[in-house]
């Protein structure tokens, strides 16, 4: 029997009638198109597949959509302030060559969202910690980590001050 429920997922209002087994992973792919969300390894060990929900970082293979309703829901289509503008993350990211074949990416940038809105100026150390559940095959880590540092830092930057005369 199909479950009712709503998610609000970037923002947008879904009304949606579901299988409950159906996991979250599969609702945003698969019903809503947001294809952004990874499915890798449907196990919880590699966080390609990493959303927000409610402010809280979870692997969506692992958590049922039915566990989700009434919920807000963050993935990585609705990181981008605007179709124009990128998050500092992504663009952190683009600059510091942290994307090769860019699976992990959607994950990774959540991830690090999620990290930066708990601790702003997270330290090296912290940065890898925040990372943890999120396997890249591809870049070594290094230029990842550099770039959450430096998204960190112009988040962070106030506007300067103008001299008054
Ligand atoms: S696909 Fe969910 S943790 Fe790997
Ligand atoms: S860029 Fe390929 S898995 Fe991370």
């Amino acid at each position: 029997m199909k479950h009712d429920i709503q998610l609000m997922v970037n923002g947008d209002s879904y009304s949606l009638a579901i299988d409950p087994s159906r996991t979250l992973n599969q609702v945003l792919r698969e019903d809503l198109n947001l294809t952004g969300t990874k499915l890798g390894c449907g196990s919880g060990d590699c966080g390609a597949c990493t959303v927000i929900v409610d402010g809280r970082s979870v692997s969506s293979c692992l958590t049922l959509a039915v566990e989700v309703d009434g919920k807000e829901i963050l993935t990585v289509e609705g990181l981008a302030p605007s179709g124009e503008k990128l998050h500092p993350i992504q663009e952190a990211f683009i600059e510091k060559g942290a994307i090769q074949c860019g699976f992990c990416t959607p994950g990774m940038e959540l991830s690090a969202y999620h990290l930066l809105s708990q601790n702003p100026t997270p330290s090296e150390q912290e940065i890898r910690e925040g990372l943890s559940g999120n396997l890249c095959r591809c870049t070594g880590y290094n230029k990842i980590v550099e770039a959450i540092s430096v998204s960190a830092d112009r988040m962070n930057r106030k506007p300067s001050k103008r001299k008054s005369r």
